[in-house]
Order: structure tokens, then C-alpha cells, then sequence
């Protein structure tokens, strides 16, 4: 294969480029990135590795979640440490659940790019680009909203910075102790809307978690240390190559190239053509990568992906996110899964069981069902248990706030108008993801 640079993409062919119309000021932006401090270090990119290498093992479990897209404007405090809260309330759920460690991996601090199904949008006869993201454009329906700003690039990294910050500082201090659930359980919000049965399955479950780590730190246990110490990895998709490749460099003593604008990029189910330019930036990073893949995919071509995104089949390296829809889970999973066991690539299998279950309302409104969400889960841990693999990971799209998007776990289609906020595709609400949580981590105990 051809030498690798953090600037080969630019030879390749691109899907869902931004529509840039001044090249010099993209060029500015992009050497001021450069210039500017990483998001992340190479030693937290390094830590993600070894864990992510420990999941494909079966001994850990990784829950990705967060917005669909990340807006500027929602740089708020309460929206940042909800966002935490019911990451790390859904993480407590699973660890009981699977009765193993789960690696957080927020969807934030970076997921400002939006791959979008067709290049214009029209309205009242109005033809303009359509909404890329805020690392590309502005949501509303004007001209000077819609134009594709080269600044933005600049924008979406100074607030990611914001958002990280905020995250570290979160965590370092005593809001993600284990110890001191007062600070993050649910009397911390007030949630008088959270179904009381929700409520006592949760306090039950901490109280015993919190039993369980009095008595494991009376016997001495070492991994309690390991166990109660609260991480937040970030995650987005890495659609914007200017942002990506600019922000990607060398590091003293370590070799190879890290992407420092996140912990582990993913490379979506728009872009994700081999020989295209984003799987040729990605081959060459040394960051654990993520890859979408939907019912197009074939075994040949999911086996190949592996083959060029980690060449040396690294512990810990890919992610294989499958995001196949209830209806097809179980007719597409089995032959790739198949496939990458036959091939002998070590990967991290996870199900994003969001992406393949949309619907449009006929009032034209984005869905998602809780349910056929749930079965996507359920039926892709019962593919893998099948195949003797192990299904690593879910990946959702959620929100801590109390949106009213997505149909089931305690919301009808009559709801939907009362709060939905996405500028994207509908994420749930805190309620139906800590119902979400439970559900897995039955589904999980049943084995
Ligand atoms: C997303 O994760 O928001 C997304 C666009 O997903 P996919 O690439 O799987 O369609
Ligand atoms: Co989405």
C-alpha cells in the first residue's frame, strides 16, 4: 500500500464533504488547529487501547453515548453533567448486569459533524445546503446560516475543549466517586417523573453495589481501586478530515501518528468506502477506531475493512459497531460475524441499535421505537451467543435532559411535540435510557 500522511485523504475520493467555498480561509483555520493544544493525550489514547483490548477479550463492556449532534449552544453546564449522570447511572446498571468493568465513552466533546442523506435542503421553494453540523454550518434556514464557515472548525474545537474540561474536572473530583453516591444518583435532579418502580429498581441496585464494595474493600481487594475509579472517554465521528488530520501529530517516544481531537474516532456508515479518504486517514492513526456498518455491508468487504484499518490486528485496535435494524439483525449479523471469526481479526464487537430502527411519522416528524431498539439489543446478543462471540459494547444515541423523541418506555406518539429538541436524529430521554440500561443488564444476567 501507498505511504500514509496525516494529508494523504486529500488524494482520495470523498463522501459528505463540506460544501467550503473559500479554500485559503479553510487553510487558515486548519494551520491555526495545528498549532493549537491537543484535546486529548496520547497516554489516555494508549489507556483506551489496553481496555478496549480487554473488552474484545470479553472482560469488559463499553457503553458509547451521547447526542446525535453536539451543539454549541448546548455548552451549558446542566446539559454537560446530566449528559455525565446518566452515562455513569447507566454504566452502574450494566457493571451489575454484566458483572464486569464498563468503559465510558461519551458521544461529546467533538461530535459536532453531521453526515446528512442529501446535500441541499428545500423548503417553501428555498433550496440551501443542508445542516452538517456546527464544526460546518448553522441549523437555521438562511443563506449566511446554511454557508459552510471555515471558523466553524475553530469554534467546535475551542467548545469541545470547554466541554472536556468541564468532564475532567467533574470527574477528578467527588461527582464520579462511588463512594458518594449522593453526589450523582437521582436525588441530585429532581425527577418527580421517573416511574417509581424505575426509581426503587435503581436505589436497590446501588445499595447493593454499594454493599458489594464495603465488603470487597474489607477483604482488601485490589480491583476496587480500579473498579470505583470513574473515567469518561471521549468519542465522535470523525467526518471532518481538516479537523481530524490537523489536530493529528507525533508524539516524544511513542511512535506513530495520534488524532488528538478524541479518544476514539468512528468512521460512519456514509464514509466508510475503502479507498476512500476517510478510511485512508484512519488506517493510519495509531487511536483505537471505530467503523458503523449497515445492512449494505457484505462479509468480503467488512473482512477488508479490518484488514486496511488495522493491519496488524493490534489488541484493542477496532471497533466493529453494527447498526443492522430489529428487522435485519438476524439475517445480516451471523455471515460478519462469521466472516471476521473466519478471517481471525481480533475485533470489539458493539450494536448500535439506533441508527437501523428510524421511522418518519406522517406528520414528518424523526423516531426511534424503545422497543424495536430493545430487540435490536437482545436479538444481536442472542447472534453472538450463537457464534461463540461476544457482543462488547452498546452505543446510543441519549440525552440526560427530558426530551420527548423517541415512542415506548413511557412516551406515545402524542408526546412527541412536547419537547423534542434534536437538531438531528431522536436520542432518549433519561428516563427511557436508565430503562434502557435495566433491560440490557436483565437480558445480560440471563445467559
Ligand atoms: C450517527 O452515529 O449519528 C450516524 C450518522 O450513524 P451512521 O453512520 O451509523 O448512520
Ligand atoms: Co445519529
Amino acid at each position: 500500500m501507498h505511504e500514509w500522511s496525516p494529508e494523504s485523504w486529500r488524494g482520495k475520493p470523498i463522501q459528505q464533504d463540506a460544501p467550503y467555498d473559500d479554500v485559503s480561509e479553510v487553510e487558515a483555520a486548519v494551520r491555526r488547529l495545528r498549532e493549537l493544544p491537543p484535546l486529548v493525550t496520547s497516554w489516555e489514547v494508549e489507556r483506551v487501547k489496553r481496555l478496549v483490548a480487554e473488552a474484545q477479550e470479553g472482560k469488559r463492556f463499553l457503553l458509547q453515548g451521547g447526542d446525535c449532534a453536539e451543539t454549541l449552544a448546548d455548552c451549558r453546564s446542566p446539559v454537560i453533567a446530566d449528559k455525565l449522570k446518566i452515562l455513569l447511572q447507566m454504566s452502574l446498571v450494566l457493571i451489575h448486569g454484566a458483572r464486569k468493568p464498563v468503559i465510558r465513552m461519551g458521544r461529546f466533546a467533538g461530535q459536532y459533524a453531521k453526515p446528512r442523506s442529501k446535500p441541499t435542503e428545500e423548503k417553501d421553494g428555498v433550496v440551501l445546503p443542508s445542516y452538517f453540523g456546527d464544526l460546518v454550518n448553522r441549523a437555521e434556514f438562511t443563506p449566511a446560516a446554511r454557508r459552510a464557515d471555515p471558523t466553524a472548525l475553530l469554534a467546535g474545537y475551542t467548545h469541545a475543549a470547554m466541554t472536556l474540561n468541564f468532564i475532567r474536572s467533574l470527574s477528578a473530583a467527588g461527582f464520579a466517586d462511588l463512594h458518594h453516591p449522593e453526589y450523582w444518583d437521582l436525588t441530585f435532579i429532581s425527577r418527580e417523573d421517573l416511574p417509581p418502580a424505575l426509581r426503587a429498581e435503581y436505589e436497590g441496585m446501588i445499595d447493593r453495589l454499594s454493599a458489594a464494595l464495603r465488603f470487597m474493600e474489607a477483604l482488601g481487594e485490589q480491583t476496587v481501586d480500579e473498579l470505583t475509579r470513574v473515567e469518561f472517554f471521549t468519542s465522535h465521528e470523525g467526518l471532518n478530515l481538516f479537523y481530524e488530520s490537523a489536530q493529528t501529530r507525533r508524539v516524544p517516544r511513542r511512535p506513530g501518528w495520534y488524532d488528538l481531537t478524541t479518544h476514539m474516532p468512528w468512521i460512519g456508515e456514509r464514509t466508510r468506502a475503502l479507498g476512500g479518504a476517510h478510511v485512508e486517514f484512519f488506517r493510519g492513526i495509531a487511536n483505537v477506531v471505530g467503523v458503523k456498518v449497515g445492512p449494505s455491508v457484505d462479509p468480503a468487504e467488512i473482512v477488508e475493512l479490518c484488514r486496511t484499518l488495522s493491519p496488524s490486528d493490534e489488541p484493542g485496535k477496532l471497533v466493529l459497531i453494527t447498526r443492522l435494524g430489529a428487522g435485519q439483525v438476524e439475517a445480516k449479523l451471523p455471515p460478519l460475524v462469521e466472516a471476521v471469526k473466519r478471517a481471525g481479526r481480533r475485533v470489539l464487537w458493539v450494536t448500535d441499535p439506533m441508527h437501523g430502527n428510524g421511522q418518519t411519522l406522517a406528520s414528518g416528524l424523526k423516531t426511534r421505537s424503545f422497543d424495536d431498539i430493545l430487540l435490536e439489543i437482545e436479538r444481536s446478543f442472542d447472534v453472538h451467543e450463537a457464534s461463540g462471540t461476544y457482543l462488547g459494547g452498546v452505543h446510543f444515541e441519549l440525552t440526560g435532559e427530558d426530551v420527548t423523541e423517541c415512542i415506548g418506555g413511557g412516551l406515545t406518539e402524542a408526546d412527541l411535540d412536547k419537547n423534542y429538541a434534536s437538531l438531528c436524529d431522536p436520542r432518549l430521554n433519561y428516563t427511557q435510557a436508565l430503562e434502557m440500561a435495566f433491560r440490557v443488564a436483565r437480558r445480560m444476567v440471563r445467559k
